[in-house]
């Protein structure tokens, strides 16, 4: 089956053509056949966080270059000779009435190129930023209407969860377009920690989904971002604070910083960020912001945030007799929390996989993957009731 993918819940906007074939434990196979993406990190930079009218605008820009190139990567880009379809460019016009600056492009693009061969069309519903969502969603509509084709709702975590899955530690190296799905054992966890989530996640079976625990603030990468913000490090804040980490511990030398261990003790399985950012700060006022010092603050903040995680995911694992462990979401780029997981799941039963590094923050390949499970279990969405659901919950079923 080929699905398209579309993501657009927050600051990348992405297109990806994928190949999958099979299911979950039986030969589950995929190809990525063109994969496209554009972060606007650069333009949100300047707010010092995401901007949503802003992402809402640039997806609107984004999206046909992306399709075409994606299309062109999967050799799927075919000039069209016919003349286009009378009804086609009125459909269009009325589905995208809100995305008057896509509606301009997107007719241009019919003009010129034939219908791909594709199955399928899956975009991000939810969770994420709604006037972000809804450009995505507006998108797939017009394309699954233009092209006879089915649509599925993608939640964006069960994105996070699937790729992340599709990783085998023990393999240094992920071949670059062709992945197979690893064996993996139930009970599976997955912490989900991303800009705007912070979630511990228990399956029972695949797309069946618990809620253990999760924030009850900021999430974490909110939290990297809000501290590289108080030490005046660009946005997003979560590379730099790791980059800087990284050098306070190489140099070695002890740190006079403190910083809390939020809920560390508690019995619960939840999370709270807030009061370190509001801690970082108060160390962070009126001192000089010297390069030594901000490399200190950002090793302590990070080893804070990682102790607090490794510690109660482990709790969780022993509590569910967790077999598999799933960490993804953009903050499981962070190197450091990799290798402290790595480290404290060596020497037990249960397996870890750790999301593609190249893959931990947002993508299309993730929607393309889920959107495949779904279609392949008929879930379909109709186009007339499909809505962007920002708060939609992985333990919802549908958005
Ligand atoms: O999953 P993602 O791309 O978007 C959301 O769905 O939120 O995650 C983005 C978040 C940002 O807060 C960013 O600062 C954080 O992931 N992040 C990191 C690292 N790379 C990205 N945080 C810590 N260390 C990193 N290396
Ligand atoms: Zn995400």
């Amino acid at each position: 089956m080929k699905i398209l993918g579309i993501e657009t819940s927050c600051d990348e906007t992405a297109v990806t053509i994928l190949d999958a074939s099979g299911d979950f434990a039986e030969n589950f196979e995929y190809r990525v056949l063109g994969n496209a993406l554009l972060s606007q990190a650069a333009q949100h930079a300047e707010y010092g966080g995401v901007f949503p009218n802003l992402a809402k605008r640039e997806h609107q820009r984004n999206l046909v270059p992306l399709l075409a190139e994606a299309l062109r990567q999967a050799d799927a880009l075919t000039l069209f000779h016919a003349p286009v379809d009378k009804t086609l460019l009125p459909d269009t016009k009325e589905i995208l009435a809100r995305e008057p600056e896509l509606y301009i492009q997107l007719a241009e693009f019919f003009r010129h190129y034939e219908k791909p061969d594709i199955d399928c069309i899956a975009v991000t519903a939810g969770p994420g930023l709604e006037p972000a969502l809804w450009v995505g969603i507006n998108f797939a509509k017009a394309l699954a209407n233009a092209w006879h084709l089915p649509l599925v709702a993608v939640n964006h975590m069960e994105g996070h969860v699937i790729i992340s899955a599709l990783w085998d530690r023990n393999k240094n190296v992920a071949p670059a377009t062709s992945y197979k799905l690893q064996a993996i054992n139930f009970p599976m966890l997955s912490l989900l920690i991303s800009g705007g989530h912070t979630e511990l996640i228990l399956s029972r079976e695949w797309m069946h989904y618990e809620l253990v625990g999760k924030t009850r603030d900021d999430a974490v990468g909110e939290a990297f971002d809000k501290v590289a913000r108080l030490l005046k490090l660009p946005y997003p804040g979560g590379p730099e604070i790791s980059r800087l980490a990284a050098e306070a511990r190489k140099a070695g030398h002890g740190s006079a910083i403190k910083l809390p261990r939020p809920m560390l003790h508690d019995k619960n399985f939840d999370f709270s960020f807030a009061g370190l950012k509001t801690a970082v700060l108060r160390e962070v006022d009126g001192e000089e912001l010297t390069d030594e010092f901000k490399k200190e603050v950002a090793r302590e903040f990070e080893h804070a945030v990682t102790e607090v995680l490794v510690d109660k995911t482990m709790r969780a694992v022993n509590t569910y007799q967790v077999r598999t462990l799933i960490v993804g979401g953009g903050v499981s780029a962070n190197e450091y929390i990799r290798n402290e997981f790595s480290h404290k799941l060596r020497a037990t039963n249960c397996k870890l996989f750790l999301s593609p590094p190249e893959h931990a923050t947002d993508n299309a390949i993730m929607i393309a993957l889920a959107g495949y499970f779904r279609a392949l279990r008929k879930e379909f969405a109709d186009p007339k009731e499909l809505k962007a659901n920002g708060n939609w919950l992985l333990t919802e079923t549908s958005a």
